[in-house]
């Protein structure tokens, strides 16, 4: 039997620093994530942060008109990242609906961990929801391990937080 097609793997992805005219793309990839997203306010600020990073995955995306010498591409995820001394923590991660499952979360997280080696961490540390499968199965994935739990840290629904760690 023929296996069914597979979108392509991301081969082509870059990564960029976010500037403030991505925002709208990013703010849409977020809301389109998470039941309660953070605002654009919060992410915009994001930028002012000298230990914050928040992290663009950008694909070549032919169907977007291209100016001359202009790449048509288009943001398909992010991450935001803090590096405080010798730790990297992650705060926010998405991909775009259409693009889940193609490596581009596993890809983020690893240009993640891989900024922080450099400037000399020694842990990527994250609280995810426990209902959040998705995310727990990439973490896990990665090799990171669970080393606690905060009770009702979703303050909303009352929901738990994982927190989880790899060390670099
Ligand atoms: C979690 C999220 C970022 C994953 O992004 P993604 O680009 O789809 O992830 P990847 O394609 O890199 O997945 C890598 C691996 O993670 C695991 N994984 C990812 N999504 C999964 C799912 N829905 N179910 C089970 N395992 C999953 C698999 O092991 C996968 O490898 P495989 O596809 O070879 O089986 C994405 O689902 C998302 O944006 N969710 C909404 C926002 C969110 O919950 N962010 C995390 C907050 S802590």
């Amino acid at each position: 039997m023929r296996r069914p097609v597979e979108p392509p793997a991301p081969a082509e992805l870059r990564f960029r620093r976010m500037r403030p005219e991505d925002l709208p793309r990013v703010v849409e990839i977020e809301k389109d994530g998470f039941r309660h997203p953070w605002s654009r306010d919060l992410l915009e600020r994001e930028l002012s942060h000298a230990w914050s990073t928040v992290l663009l995955a950008l694909e070549d995306h032919p169907g977007l008109r291209q100016g001359p010498g202009e790449r048509a591409e288009e943001v398909v995820g992010f991450i935001v990242f803090w590096l405080v001394h010798d730790e990297v923590h992650v705060l926010n991660l998405a991909t775009a609906r259409e693009e889940r499952r193609r490596g581009i979360g596993r890809a983020l997280m690893e240009e993640a961990a891989e900024a922080g080696r450099r400037r000399g961490a020694t842990l990527v540390t994250l609280e995810v929801r426990r209902s959040n499968h998705a995310a727990i199965a990439l973490y896990r994935a990665l090799g990171y391990r669970q080393v606690g739990v905060r009770p009702n840290y979703y303050a909303e629904e009352g929901e738990d937080a994982i927190v989880m760690v790899l060390d670099l």
